[in-house]
This record gives C-alpha cells, sequence and structure tokens, in this order.
C-alpha cells in the first residue's frame, strides 16, 4: 500500500474573522444521488459534495447504467432507471463510507441481482450487523464476509416485504437502509426510533414522490411500491463541516464570523445548542426552505465558553460534532463531560482513542472513559505533532485546536480530510491568515518599482497597496528543476506558481515573431516597449498559476515557449539590463496579487530581495542535460549557463540567504519535502500547509 505522506502545519491564530460558505452536505448529496438513480427521468442536483465519499456513489450508479451528466463539478443530471438498476460487472466499492455502504444494501437486497460490497480498510472494520438484521427480517438474502459481521457483504436476489422494526440505537444509516428498502417491499415498513435521527431521507423522499408519515408515538411509516419521481434537489451547505468554524468562532474570543447558505436541519445543529449552554454567541437565521432542507446563516461572536456535560439523547444529533465539541471542551473553562457516546468507537477511527491522544498530545488533560471522555479545559495549549488516524474529522478537529498553541503544529495525514472536505486547508487558510501573518503587523512598502519603465498610472496603483504577500523564491541554472519543484511548492501551499523563465520566453518569442534581429539591443529595447504585456493570477482546480498574456494573447508552452529558436535567443534577450528593467514591475506587482512562488533566476537577488524564503537548486551539468534530453527539447545547457552567469546585469548567483540544495541525486519530491520542511521551520506563517509529496 502507497503510503501517504500528507500533513498539514497549523499556525497559532488568536481569533478567526470573516465569512464562509462550506461545501455541499455529504448524507445529502449521497441520498439525492441514491434518490435520483432510482427515480423515473432526469433530476438536477444543485452543490453536490464532489468529495471521495460521495464520488464513490455516483461511479456505483454509473456502474448500473444510471447516465449522469455533470455541469462544472457540482451540479449534476441524473437520467434515472426507474427502480431497476443493471447488474454491475464488478463489486462496488464504497470506499471509506459507512453511510453508502449500509444505504446501499438496502436498495441492492431489492435488485434481481448478485452483488457484493467493499470499503477500505477503515471501513471493512465497521460493523454491518446492525443491518444486516432488520434486512433479513424484510426477506433480504445478505451476508457479511468478514469476520466480525464486517464487510464485504454480499447479496442475493430475494423478494422483500416491509416490517416493524425498533431501531436498538438511534441510527439515521440504519433507518435510511430500511426506508430504502421499504421502497420496493410490498406493504408497510414502520420503523420506531428510541431518539428521532437525521431525517435527510425523509424529507428527500417527500421531494422525490414518496411521503413518509410520522405517527404520533414517533414511528416512521412507508408504504411500499410508490415510484420515485425526478426532481431537482439543492444540497446545503454540511453543517458538520461548518461546525469546526462555527467551533472555532465562539470558542476563540473576539472571532467574528458569518456562515452562508449552511443546512439547518434541526436534527443535525444539535451542536448549537450544547454551545449557546457553554455560553456562545450565536445567532442563527433560516433564510430559505426551498425543497425541503432550512437553509440559512449562522452569525457567531467568540468568547470564553464554559465546560458542559454533554450525554444521554443529545448524542445521537450531535455524533459528528464530537471531535469538535472536545476541541471546544478543552479550550472551555472547567470540566467537559462527554457520555453515553460509544458510537465514536466504531466510526471512521476509535474516535474516543483518536481524540483522547491527541488532546494529551496538546498537553490537555482528559481522561478516557468507555463511553465518551472528562476533559479539564484550558487557557492555551502545546504545540503538537499528530496523526489523524485516517479520520477526516479528527484531522479537522485538531487543525482547529492546533491554533491555541504558541508554535505552529503538524497534522500527519490529511488526505483523509477530502472524504468530507475538500477545500479545508484552504478555509483555514483564509480565516485565520489576516490575523496570523507576520506582514500584517508589519506592512512592508514596494520597493524598486519607481525607477521601472512602466506607465504612472499603474505605478500609483500599486503604490496605494501597500501589502506585499509572502513570496517564496527559487532560483537556479537550467534544468536544475525548479519548475516542477516550485509548482509542487506552490500546490502544497496554496500559493500561486510563477514562471519567470516563461516571461523572458514569451518576450523573445514575441520579438522573433515579430521579425525583430535580437542581436540589436536598441531595437529590441524599444520594441519591448511598445508589448502589452499583463501577468494575472489564474486559478485552476488543483493550483494557481501566474497566467503571461503578451499581446493579449498567452503563447503555447511547448510550440511557442520552449521551441529550438526561443531556446537559443532567450538568454541573449534577458542579458539586456533595460529588458530586464522593464520586466521587474510586472513580476513585483504580483506579489499584491496573491501569495506567490516565484522561479528564475534573479529573483531572490533581485526581484525579491527582501524574501526570507530563499532557495537555490543546483545539480551537476551531466544531469542537467540528461534531464533535458529526457524532456526532448533541443538546448544547449552548457552554454545557457554561460550566458546566464556572465551577463552584467542580474547574473544568475546564489543569494547569500537563500537555501542551497544539490537536486543531482534527489527526486523531486524529497526535494520538495525539504523546501517544506525548512519553510515549516522558518516559521512561515502559513496555516494550511500540505505537502502534495508521496512516496
Ligand atoms: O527557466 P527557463 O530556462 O525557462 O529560463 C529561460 C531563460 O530566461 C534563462 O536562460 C535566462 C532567462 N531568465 C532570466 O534571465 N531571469 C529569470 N528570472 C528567469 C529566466
Amino acid at each position: 500500500m502507497a503510503h501517504s505522506h500528507s500533513y498539514l502545519i497549523v499556525e497559532p491564530c488568536p481569533l478567526i474573522k470573516g465569512e464562509i460558505s462550506v461545501p455541499g452536505d455529504k448524507s445529502i448529496s449521497h441520498r439525492a444521488v441514491m434518490l435520483a438513480s432510482l427515480a423515473r427521468g432526469k433530476s438536477k442536483i444543485r452543490h453536490f459534495l464532489p468529495s471521495a465519499d460521495c464520488l464513490c456513489t455516483l461511479r456505483a450508479f454509473e456502474a448500473m447504467g444510471v447516465r449522469v451528466e455533470k455541469e462544472g463539478k457540482t451540479t449534476l443530471i441524473i437520467e434515472g432507471k426507474g427502480g431497476q438498476l443493471d447488474p454491475p460487472f464488478e463489486a462496488i466499492d464504497c470506499g471509506n463510507s459507512g453511510t453508502m455502504m449500509r444505504l446501499m444494501a438496502g436498495i441492492l437486497s431489492a435488485q434481481p441481482f448478485y452483488s457484493k460490497l467493499i470499503g477500505d480498510r477503515s471501513l471493512s472494520r465497521r460493523p454491518m450487523n446492525r443491518i444486516i438484521e432488520p434486512l433479513r427480517l424484510m426477506g433480504a438474502r445478505i451476508r457479511a464476509e468478514g469476520k466480525e459481521n464486517t464487510p464485504p457483504l454480499f447479496i442475493e436476489p430475494s423478494t422483500l416485504k416491509g416490517i416493524d422494526y425498533r431501531l436498538p440505537i438511534p441510527s439515521a444509516q440504519v433507518k435510511s437502509c430500511i426506508l430504502f428498502a421499504g421502497l420496493f417491499a410490498p406493504g408497510i415498513t414502520r420503523i420506531i426510533e428510541p431518539v428521532p435521527s437525521r431525517d435527510h431521507t425523509e424529507r428527500l423522499f417527500e421531494q422525490f414522490g414518496v411521503r413518509t408519515l410520522r405517527e404520533e408515538n414517533g414511528s416512521i411509516v412507508l408504504h411500499g411500491g410508490m415510484k420515485l419521481e425526478a426532481t431537482e434537489v439543492d444540497v446545503p451547505g454540511d453543517f458538520s463541516s461548518a461546525a469546526f468554524w462555527i467551533g472555532a468562532a465562539a470558542a476563540l474570543p473576539n472571532s467574528e464570523l458569518r456562515v452562508r447558505s449552511v443546512g439547518l436541519n434541526p436534527t443535525r445543529t444539535g451542536l448549537l445548542k450544547i454551545l449557546l449552554r457553554m455560553g456562545a454567541h450565536i445567532e442563527e437565521s433560516v433564510e430559505s426552505h426551498t425543497r425541503g432542507e432550512p437553509i440559512g446563516s449562522l452569525w457567531i461572536r467568540g468568547n470564553k465558553l464554559k465546560g458542559t456535560v454533554i450525554q444521554g439523547d443529545e448524542i445521537v444529533g450531535v455524533i459528528d460534532e464530537l471531535p469538535i465539541l472536545a476541541v471546544i471542551g478543552a479550550l472551555a473553562e472547567g470540566i467537559t463531560e462527554i457520555r453515553n457516546a460509544q458510537e465514536l468507537r466504531v466510526k471512521e477511527s476509535d474516535r474516543i482513542k483518536a481524540i483522547v491522544t491527541n488532546l494529551r498530545a496538546f498537553g490537555v488533560e482528559v481522561e478516557e472513559l468507555v463511553d465518551g471522555m472528562r476533559i479539564q479545559g484550558r487557557e492555551s495549549v502545546q504545540p503538537a505533532r499528530v496523526e489523524s488516524f485516517g479520520d477526516h474529522r479528527i484531522a479537522m478537529a485538531f487543525s482547529i485546536l492546533a491554533l491555541k498553541a504558541n508554535k505552529a503544529s503538524r497534522i500527519e495525514d490529511v488526505d483523509c480530510i477530502a472524504t468530507s472536505y475538500p477545500g479545508f486547508e484552504q478555509d483555514l487558510y483564509a480565516l485565520t491568515q489576516s490575523f496570523s501573518k507576520e506582514w500584517m503587523d508589519e506592512p512592508k512598502k514596494i520597493k524598486g518599482f519607481t525607477q521601472a519603465l512602466t506607465k504612472a498610472e499603474r505605478a500609483e496603483e500599486v503604490k496605494k497597496k501597500e501589502i506585499l504577500y509572502p513570496v517564496i523564491t527559487i532560483d537556479g541554472p537550467t534544468a536544475s528543476g525548479k519548475s516542477t519543484v516550485a509548482q509542487k511548492v506552490a500546490e502544497a501551499l496554496g500559493f500561486t506558481y510563477f514562471n519567470t523563465g516563461a516571461l523572458y520566453r514569451s518576450v523573445t518569442w514575441r520579438i522573433l515573431s515579430l521579425g525583430y534581429d535580437i542581436h540589436d539591443e536598441e531595437k529590441v529595447v524599444e520594441a519591448c516597449r511598445k508589448l502589452k504585456l499583463r501577468c494575472i493570477v489564474q486559478k485552476t482546480d488543483r493550483f494557481s498559476r501566474a497566467k503571461i498574456l503578451i499581446d493579449e494573447r498567452e503563447p503555447d508552452e511547448k510550440t511557442d515557449l520552449r521551441s529550438a529558436e526561443v531556446n537559443a535567443a532567450v538568454s541573449i534577450i534577458a542579458s539586456y539590463p533595460r529588458v530586464r528593467e522593464w520586466l521587474l514591475p510586472f513580476q513585483r506587482e504580483l506579489a499584491h496579487e496573491a501569495p506567490l512562488v516565484v522561479e528564475g533566476r534573479d529573483i531572490g537577488s533581485v526581484v525579491f530581495p527582501e524574501s526570507p524564503y530563499k532557495f537555490f537548486l543546483d545539480a551537476q551539468l551531466e544531469e542537467r542535460e540528461k534531464r533535458r534530453e529526457r524532456q526532448g527539447e533541443r538546448d544547449n545547457v552548457e552554454q545557457r549557463d554561460k550566458l546566464d552567469q556572465s551577463r552584467s546585469s542580474a547574473p544568475l548567483c546564489c543569494p547569500v540567504d537563500a537555501v542551497k540544495l544539490d537536486t543531482t541525486k534527489l527526486t523531486i519530491d524529497k526535494v520538495v519535502e525539504k523546501i517544506l520542511d525548512i519553510l515549516w521551520k522558518k516559521g512561515l506563517p502559513v496555516a494550511g500547509l500540505k505537502t502534495a509529496a508521496k512516496t
């Protein structure tokens, strides 16, 4: 198995401030895809959560003949099969998702084909008896192939019938599994819940035209055999994702946060009640009830909270929020106790163990109980290096606690965050950045642009903005590995990648295509000043980069910028001092737009000499020549080195304060890891830092 080396560095931050809307609700996204796939006609699902978990559900139905069209990343158009799925060719992979496996089991029990449900290591340890038992009572032929009634699940065709069933434990997943099977079971299915659990399934059934009734004693009744009709679903923001910000804002004094477009279904918002009891300032406003689920805004102001006891019937409504509640308890005054939460032991991890272990690592006094824990609150915590235990909610909860340490902390193995909250790191960064960044305390004036040959108004505009984002500089000779490394570092940090070689290449390409003699310095300088050059920050799915437009065109990287002609001419044009001077403000200005990783030859020495984050990559000549050759490029590395090192203006050199790395024998990922480690040690005030490095 591949070992993941992803981690998150969290810098201290006394409070959070801002506005946020979180990705779509995980539970609703799963269910909406399931119902749309089973309905007749085309359904539209907006604000679907494209997390690893929910994509598994989507893939499963595609494998069973359901046609899915995507509009962007979060809108799906699903053409349902009217209840009759096609047999899948292979086992259905439920990834990390307990919800998916349990609900699919209900659906597949009613299908006239054999099927098998499998999951990842964590899911393969989770109990399935709780659904096998009621499904068998309904007539399903289902068995667990794992040792202790754990996955895989094997399902044979059978005829179902409605049953009356009393849930032994309150569980929305078990309830939903039975309801899904009940859709296909003649007669009445009746479920008696000990405590009402989340009711997304019931609400969504109704949107798809199938009503469940709630009897006076609270039991839920469904008539089998009703047909689902296609509809439109607006998935609200996931309250359980918002919970991390709500908790952080409530517990960190002086925080101010607005959470927009979040699901406020009362079976999900138990956290708010508990926070209010602990003394939090929270206002809630439901703004719409469109299509079944209440959606609205929350305003949270932070202050010192008081400890509380969370137990009994309250647990089911906050089961996903217990990790963040434990963290909030650790920052509250006095003792916070969680009881009757033994269910936590069979979640994505043994969450009781995971929470207790990590709280202790942060220096929090905590007693582990069979069904919960007792936490002694404190003012601040010590920095720590903790595991996620492969559990997304553990990773996110402890990222929040880390804000209260006096130095950076490190959360290991954070890939799992993507199972429910892709983009968490960026949001953490956005909500904390203005307070944790040292450069905000000491705004740095831009130096150097005044002598530049740029339009006066633009210089004025630049002057007005006086905050400079952090810039990581990576210089080095041709083929030293700069580009790949810089891109990966940028991706890991959420910074913008800026290849200044491409800037010199774009200019060279344009000058050549306009037919100038590149050796005529005067003419080249004059021609450059007439060019319309723009560098803009372009955000793509995975990372953001500086896009270079020259006379409103973006030259093609391969055919234009790396042609043999440009390769041969670029170092000559780059040696002209006035061309370099002309290009200076374009490079510096970008640091007003976004945090940057900039690679080139003189970035640390001339363009951003004030940056504290400088690197210089080098490798032996033969190795670099080999690399260029492998890239299939015609280029004279040695000659280019000479030109770049010997020119009078801004020659290639290693700045005195740069960290020098010889990459001859290192893999790219190793170099990236080293750089990220050094940045962390240098105290780069970045809240969300994640390596893309994998081994
Ligand atoms: O990084 P690269 O090989 O794409 O760069 C092409 C040329 O551009 C390089 O040989 C010298 C010049 N250059 C420069 O002089 N200063 C920079 N900051 C970046 C590139």
